[in-house]
């Protein structure tokens, strides 16, 4: 199944409901919230669970940590609108601990590689993944360009897991979704492509492209 997954990466409270509402009220169906605390990247995001609670969400996050992750961490995390929990491989000694951790908090889990990562390195903890990220940008702010290697990148991560989940975080629009996709990624987060001018426009056709590039890409 292909979804496109609207990101919001803001730096305060006000930033962070107006974005939620616009999304809310162009039905997205699920949002990824990036976290960032300067442990992990250099940037740091507004992403309080807390004030979250109030705002009521009418979205499914999925949490995108880019941080390092203790156990504390994912505590905080495990809210009714959370339905799945992201955590950097390079972020933790112990990956599995986490997802097997996610995993008895009843959410689903993702990995995410970084670019300089390779992909095989998740290999080990694949049966604990439901989603393996790829990211086509280096982890933090958003409106980057994607990568170069990453199309190769998320190639390799759907040869790894092909029965899963194949997420591309980063540099995703309408000039770079198609390769992305034929290539076999079915879940593309977007930031800086899908602001409020033209958001159900561009929503619609990132996801007509996708779609007929994964399933162009699935007969194949
Ligand atoms: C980058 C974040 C992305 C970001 C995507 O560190 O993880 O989710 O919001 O932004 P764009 O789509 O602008 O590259």
């Amino acid at each position: 199944m292909v979804s496109i997954i609207p990101s919001i990466l803001v730096n305060d409270a006000e930033q962070f409901r107006a974005r939620l509402r616009l999304l809310e009220q162009n039905h997205v169906p699920t949002v990824q919230l990036d976290v960032a605390d300067r442990t992990f990247v250099s940037a740091a995001t507004y992403a309080d669970p807390d004030y979250l609670d109030t705002l009521q969400p009418r979205v499914f996050f999925e949490v995108h940590l880019m941080t390092t992750v203790t156990t504390e961490t994912l505590k905080r995390w495990q809210r009714p609108w959370v339905k799945k929990i992201i955590v950097h491989l390079e972020a933790s000694p112990e990956p599995g601990r986490l997802l097997q951790e996610i995993i008895d908090l009843k959410k689903k889990t993702g990995l995410a590689l970084n670019p300089e990562t390779p992909v095989e390195n998740a290999k080990p903890f694949l049966h604990l993944t439901d989603t393996l990220l790829v990211m086509g940008v280096t982890p933090g702010r958003g409106g980057q360009t994607l990568l170069p290697d990453t199309v190769a990148r998320v190639r390799q991560a759907r040869n790894l897991h092909p029965h899963g989940n194949v997420e591309v975080d980063g540099g995703v629009n309408a000039a770079t979704i198609e390769t992305l996709a034929t290539a076999g990624a079915n879940l593309f987060i977007v930031g800086s492509a899908l602001k409020e001018i033209n958001f159900s426009i561009i929503y619609n056709q990132l996801t007509t492209i996708a779609n007929a590039a994964f399933k162009k890409n699935q007969a194949n």
